[in-house]
């Protein structure tokens, strides 16, 4: 910490004020921080608040070396019992009935779509404020995402907006609980049960995140998970489905198995590849890895959430930094990301970038996004022209349909949030008390300093 941004208590503690006056200031002070305008901001040539690294990430410890060892001496490297294993902890941990190790998040919900039989004519609803891996299952199965605006205090698909666009073509409802937050799930499930609709949760970015007690990924018809390597639990590269319908979960398996039936999932003959599919299977080693890394997460979870309510303290006393809000039904974030909106206007109009610019400058990492939302929403990326575009498009959809496209799927709300959106990746609330005040007063700086910046 810069001996310069001294707290209160630490200022009184360093000067000569006697303890009597310590005593005193500490009942009476509030947790405020001694600020110093005058310092130079880093970017101008200051010193810049912390130079020592945050906690990094991916961590391994010897037992994950020790875990992957056996399985490379048993030359059982693609699935087998250690994917099984994994499946059932992860399951246990989630507190769900089944689950299906994938080889990454975007295919698992490849997959679960698949399962559910979206195809051509088909709309999915989903959010506009989301990672791209969201889009690309829906489009690749030739189906229309359908783009609902977010709740611009949670960050999380309005479910006040969902009805309005249900059609007769609509078949799922995919909420992405988007930087860990966690979704109205019981809205969403209400108005899924009116319209006789399946649920498929992103949860990519959730592990452990709950809505009442219940694990995100376990409150729709499935649920899908991400274990890449920045994920809440990774194993580098990997993903998991969850859902409590066996027969449902058995046509997952035999679509993540190139066609073959598994389970009670038997269509036409018994055997053979009956069924179009596609490959997408966990091997052993991610799964050794993934079961290790599982031993850690319900601490690191915990540690997250305790930093992101100090955070959260600490920057509602700064004018101009808004922090991300759950709904009350939320029972635990998973704090992927820890998100805010900067709002410009109190920082003297100092555009984001620069904002961005000046906290980077004085030690703190951070972002617009993670590769989630770095400039565009969904609603508004070029991957939808391409497939607009494509023979399978035009043949499905009519011309005025992909031509009113556009216009009827604007989400203002989630325009502005990809504006303002500040932040930070999980990795830096896994360290201490220390490191978040150093966050706070690199941003108090910055808003001392607005003047000179802007
Ligand atoms: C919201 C969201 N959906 C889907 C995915 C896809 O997961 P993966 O990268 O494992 O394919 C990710 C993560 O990258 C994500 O953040």
């Amino acid at each position: 910490m810069n001996s310069r941004y001294l707290t209160r208590r630490q200022f009184l503690i360093t000067t000569s004020a006697g303890t009597a006056t310590l005593a005193t200031a500490e009942r009476t002070a509030p947790a405020v921080l001694v600020r110093n305008s005058a310092t130079t901001p880093a970017i101008l040539g200051g010193q810049p608040i912390r130079t020592k690294p945050f906690h990094p990430w991916p961590v391994w410890r010897e037992a994950d070396a020790s875990a992957i060892l056996p399985v490379l001496r048993s030359g059982v490297w693609s699935r087998g019992k250690v994917v099984a294993e994994a499946e059932q902890r992860f399951a246990q941990l989630m507190g769900a009935r089944h689950c299906l190790a994938t080889a990454n998040g975007t295919n698992a919900i490849i997959t679960s779509l698949r399962a559910l039989g979206v195809g051509a004519g088909d709309e999915v609803i989903t959010t506009p404020y989301t990672f791209v891996a969201t889009i690309h299952p829906i489009l690749l199965a030739n189906a229309l995402p359908v783009f609902v605006d977010i709740d611009p205090e949670t960050w999380q698909i309005d479910p006040e907006k969902i009805e309005a666009r249900v059609t007769s073509h609509t078949a799922v409802i995919l909420p992405v609980h988007i930087t860990g937050g966690i979704c109205d799930m019981d809205r969403i499930n209400a108005i899924a049960k009116k319209h006789k609709l399946k649920v498929v949760e992103d949860a990519c970015e959730a592990h452990l995140g709950e809505w009442k007690h219940r694990k995100a990924g376990t409150l729709g018809d499935l649920g899908c998970f991400s274990f890449q390597t920045g994920k809440i639990l990774t194993c580098g590269e990997g993903g998991a489905i969850l859902g409590t319908d066996e027969r449902l979960m058995d046509r997952c398996y035999a679509f993540h198995n190139l066609g073959r039936p598994h389970g009670k999932y038997m269509p036409r003959d018994k055997g053979g590849h009956p069924i179009l599919a596609s490959k997408c299977r966990m091997a052993e080693y991610q799964a050794s890895i993934l079961m290790t890394q599982m031993d850690k997460v319900v601490e690191e979870t915990r540690r997250r959430s305790e930093n992101a309510a100090y955070l959260t303290s600490k920057l509602k006393q700064i004018a101009g930094t808004v922090p991300r809000k759950d709904y009350p039904g939320v029972t635990q974030t998973a704090f992927y990301f820890y998100g805010f909106r900067y709002k410009k206007e109190h920082f003297n109009g100092l555009p984001r970038d620069k904002f961005l610019a000046a906290l980077t400058a004085e030690g703190i990492p951070a972002s617009k996004g993670l590769g989630v939302i770095e400039e565009r929403p969904m609603n508004k990326e070029g991957l939808l022209e391409d497939a607009f575009g494509s023979k399978a498009f035009q043949k499905i959809y009519s011309r005025e349909k992909l031509a009113n496209y556009r216009a009827e799927n604007e989400c203002p709300q989630s325009d502005q949030l990809c504006e303002e959106t500040v932040g930070f990746h999980q990795r830096v609330l896994l360290g201490t008390r220390e490191d978040m005040d150093d966050i706070y007063q690199a941003i108090l700086k910055i808003y001392d300093n607005r003047h000179r910046l802007s």
